[in-house]
């Protein structure tokens, strides 16, 4: 039987003598392919892989989950090492965009040298992600997620522009899931699109398969008591959630307190196999 071995590779929080760092990669691995979703900033990536003995050598993609610094860093490394890498990612990836919050303003596009990487990249080997694929017959890539879900709020501190005026949605927030017979395990890099409309979105696009793990960040740092009971009830039917990165301590003490031992703190070390 066929298995995936995924493993955490950046994240805020680190095991043992791991670097961490505010971003997320998350290593995919199967019998035949191996797909890294996200870099991180790209420090603890390069640090980390070496330290887990990891070589990216062989990587056989890249999924860069949204545009923003914290998980595209360092992909020009990662493409120096993997040269036969191919790369997945929403055409609005690389756009200029700011975090304003309390009048401070912050640049958070991914860095110039993931950029020109991006730009260096032929054609064949670039893959705009508009809509729903398949890497592989037993992984595929999101594209945008329809936010369905009123009670998922998923506004926030990000704009276009240094003033604050124009919002950005962050629509190029997209997502991976991994097929195991009729279960789905969900990977999200910030789930900017909400969470819950991404395990709902991977579900409409698998019908008759169910998501039973879901991993990543789920940024739900802001979020109302409302949302987090709403988004408790949905993951009932979960065997694993890990929370990552950006999805604060109060919402995953919460979480824990809800659901229990199905909940595993994400760190940069930890390893999954199923
Ligand atoms: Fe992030
Ligand atoms: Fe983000």
């Amino acid at each position: 039987m066929e298995r995936f071995k995924v493993t955490i590779l950046v994240d805020n929080i680190a095991k043992g003598n791991l670097v961490k760092e505010h971003g997320l990669s998350i290593l995919v691995e199967s019998e035949r392919k191996s797909i890294l979703f996200d870099t991180g900033q790209g420090n603890a990536l390069k640090h980390n892989s070496r330290a887990l003995d990891i070589d990216l050598k062989d990587l056989d993609a890249v999924v860069l989950s949204h545009g923003h610094y914290d998980h595209t860093g360092g992909l020009d490394h990662v493409l120096e090492i993997a040269p036969n890498c191919e790369l997945y990612c929403h055409p609005t990836v690389k756009k200029t965009r700011y975090s304003v919050r309390d009048s401070k303003v912050k640049e958070i596009q991914p860095p110039r040298s993931t950029v020109q990487a991006l730009d260096n990249l032929p054609d064949a080997k670039l893959h705009w992600i508009k809509e729903p694929i398949m890497i592989d017959d037993r992984i595929g890539v999101t594209g945008p997620i329809p936010r369905r879900n009123a009670y998922e709020d998923t506004g926030g501190s990000f704009f276009f522009d240094t003033q604050g005026v124009e919002a950005d949605p962050v629509e190029d927030d997209i997502a991976i899931w991994l097929i195991k017979d009729s279960e789905l395990t969900v990977l999200t890099g910030c789930a900017h699109a909400g969470l819950i409309n991404t395990i709902e979105y991977v579900e409409d696009i698998n019908p008759g398969k169910t998501v039973r793990k879901v991993i990543g960040g789920f940024h739900l740092v802001n979020a109302s008591k409302e949302r987090l009971q709403k988004t408790v009830k949905r993951l009932q039917n979960m065997d694993l959630i890990v929370p990552c990165h950006c999805t604060g301590k109060k919402a995953k003490n919460y979480l824990q307190s809800c659901l229990g031992k199905r909940v595993r703190q994400g760190e940069a070390g930890i390893v999954f196999f199923f």
